[in-house]
């Protein structure tokens, strides 16, 4: 049987309530807490920065995923893995340097993920697969919570996950963006380990049982 990852993606919270909603996630069945940092120059949007997540981090109680969309990452590395960073994702087309980067990271004791955007082929990750410990694929192009899942990540999952055992990698695969009851189960079984949920979860009647919910659709 297949544990698939929830990771409700804080952004969606409601920021005047925050350490409720932050106990909500603890109190629940999901896995890891997403948190997304955004710049206003990788995307067109600019979410929360340092101290939010330094107020996050001193509540959480699982694991903290922390997704940049923000250029030139590489400068902040040491700062997310001192404020609580378990898993630190950089977007592929915000790094010249990708496997210097990757090091980086891992040296600060850290997981790291690489995301790619919807246009972003999977096949460009052939000679680094091995050294990610996280593959996030984009099924929305970054920067808003709440938009519509693209349909051709189906066909990513596969083509990534045919790319990680060819490899001999134990690279393992985040889905990013629209996740809902109707696509989890399908993205599962195309090879999905880890599903972010924003809005379905935070804007949901019963955020608790929609992880429950969730949980048990992506048992497979
Ligand atoms: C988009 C973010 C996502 C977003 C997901 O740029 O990376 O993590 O918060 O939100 P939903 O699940 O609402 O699409
Ligand atoms: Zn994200």
């Amino acid at each position: 049987m297949k544990n698939t990852l929830i990771a409700p993606s804080v952004l969606a919270a409601d920021f005047a309530n925050l350490q409720r909603d932050i106990e909500m996630i603890n109190a629940s069945e999901a896995d890891w807490f997403h948190i997304d940092i955004m710049d206003g120059v990788f995307v067109p949007n600019i979410s929360f920065g340092m101290p939010v997540l330094e107020a996050i981090s001193k509540h959480a109680k699982k694991t903290i995923d922390v997704h940049l969309m923000i250029v030139d990452p590489d400068r902040y590395i040491k700062t997310f893995a001192g404020l609580g960073a378990n898993i630190l994702t950089v977007h592929y087309e915000a790094c010249s340097h990708l496997h210097r980067t990757l090091q980086a990271i891992k040296a600060e004791g850290m997981k790291a993920g690489v995301a790619l955007n919807p246009h972003t082929n999977v096949a460009l990750l052939e000679d680094i697969i091995k050294d990610i410990d996280m593959v996030c694929l984009m099924s929305v192009n970054p920067g808003f919570g709440g938009q519509s899942f693209i349909e051709n990540t189906y066909s990513k999952i596969e083509k990534l996950k045919e790319l990680i055992i060819r490899k001999g990698a134990s690279t393992i695969i985040e889905i990013d963006g629209g996740v809902t009851d109707k696509n989890a189960k399908k993205l599962v079984q195309a090879g999905a380990d880890v599903l972010v949920a924003g809005n379905f979860v935070f804007k949901a009647e019963n955020p608790t049982q929609t992880i429950v919910d969730l949980k048990k659709i992506t048992t497979v």
